[in-house]
């Protein structure tokens, strides 16, 4: 089935292309993908090519945070609000976003990541107004939470509104919602005026992108815009929480800690944070089921809070062609060593890259340094017991 995209005109389903600027559009009928080539008004069909195969010419520009460039972020906001994907930094890690409230665009960031369809998104709003505009029912106990930490890195599960296309919550009554502190991703969504979707900019299973080179190298030629913000500041995705009877669970931890949430209720932690999940075991997260951040080498967490006990054990694991990923402090107690930092700030800030780049280093296996499990600790622990597929040593 052919489904006609006049290329260069916007406003039509899956239309990326811009008049006058040769650009690729594609557009999807029957789940079948065709890629055109826009070369000013004039448009012809290329060739029919798998979901795979399908491509765009990628543009990147970069935006200083403290002096956000009004036009660049303004084509931001037109590509969004015309159904296009746009790369941009928040203060976790960076985000694909599409125009929350049009699934067609929603649905090409499930193809750019090689995501499942049963993985719901996040929206990103810039105002308690907008979250108005896509939840309801919400609780005193919910509101006090957005009004303590929004603008931050928290994810609130609210009960979606009607308006909220299937695709963006993978059909489940609820919508994850979060307003990000960074001021390109709030003025991004502000210019588009629309929720934005917007899952961690990487394909999916792999760690995601907190800088500029990973982003260039996932994503080059499967977005339409990239905003090199550059490096994200926290590093680590937002500490995803649902409020169940007045109770706070944690889904995902992050930068939003336990402690911080205690003020406002009792909290608990998703018992699926630390454990791994069962066959067909139900989860209040359809992400926690999924494979995440594991490099293609052989890795595992060790730790204990005994450091002694902690290190002596990992240099048992060690041989020629291991590598030890850890504090940079314990640098010279191993053979072959990568730091992570010193705090768990920087740990959080640097574990992404690290995790991206250790394939190239053709280890036969990789230990990594385990740190406490509370406060940010906790969320790093939930990011290197994926990343190591629950291979965990705790002594
Ligand atoms: O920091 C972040 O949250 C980043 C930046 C870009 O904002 N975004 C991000 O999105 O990490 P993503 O899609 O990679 O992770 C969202 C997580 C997934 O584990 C998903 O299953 C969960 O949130 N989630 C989303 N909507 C949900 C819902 N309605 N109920 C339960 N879990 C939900
Ligand atoms: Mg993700």
């Amino acid at each position: 089935v052919w489904l006609p995209v006049e290329c260069g005109r916007s406003g039509k389903t899956g239309d990326t292309g811009v008049p006058g600027e040769g650009r690729m559009a594609y557009s999807y009928g029957n789940h079948e993908v065709y890629r055109y080539w826009s070369n000013g008004l004039k448009c012809d069909r290329v060739k029919r090519v798998s979901k795979k195969e399908i491509y765009m010419k990628t543009e990147i520009v970069k935006i200083d945070e403290e002096q956000i460039d009004q036009e660049a972020i303004a084509r931001a906001g037109e590509i969004l609000k015309r159904g296009g994907l746009v790369a941009f930094p928040t203060e976790t890690v960076y985000g694909i976003g599409a125009n929350g409230l049009n699934s067609d665009a929603v649905k090409k960031i499930f193809i750019a990541k090689g995501r499942a369809s049963d993985n719901p998104l996040i929206l990103h709003v810039s105002s308690i107004k907008m979250v108005d505009s896509i939840a309801k029912d919400i609780t005193p106990l919910e509101r006090q939470l957005m009004e303590a930490f929004f603008p931050g890195p928290l994810t609130i599960i609210l009960k979606r509104k009607d308006n909220v296309p299937d695709i963006v919550t993978a059909s489940l009554d609820t919508v994850g919602i979060r307003m990000p502190s960074n001021k390109i991703a709030h003025d991004l969504i502000e210019l588009a005026s629309v929720p934005i979707a917007a899952p961690s900019a990487n394909i999916s299973g792999r760690p995601s992108g907190t800088n500029i080179n990973d982003i260039f190298e996932e994503l080059n030629n499967k977005v339409d815009y990239i905003i090199d913000g550059g490096d994200t500041d926290i590093g680590l995705e937002s500490t995803v929480i649902r409020v169940i009877n007045n109770v706070i669970h944690i889904l995902r931890p992050g930068k939003i800690t336990k402690k911080d949430l205690e003020k406002y209720a009792k909290v608990e932690i998703d018992s699926h944070v630390l454990g791994d999940i069962k066959n067909n075991e139900k989860v209040l997260s359809p992400g926690m089921k999924y494979k995440h951040y594991a490099p293609n080498t052989k890795c595992i967490l060790v730790y204990s809070d005994d450091k002694e006990k902690m290190y002596n054990k990992i240099k048992s694991l060690e041989d020629t062609n291991t590598i030890v990923i850890c504090n940079s402090s314990n640098v010279s107690n191993y053979k072959k060593a990568i730091p992570y930092g010193y705090t768990e700030e920087e740990i959080s800030h640097n574990i992404f890259k690290i995790l991206r780049e250790i394939d190239k280093k053709e280890a036969s296996l990789v230990i990594i340094e385990g740190v406490k499990e509370e406060g940010l600790g906790l969320a790093i622990m939930n990011r290197l017991i994926r990343a190591c597929s629950h291979n965990y040593i705790k002594i």
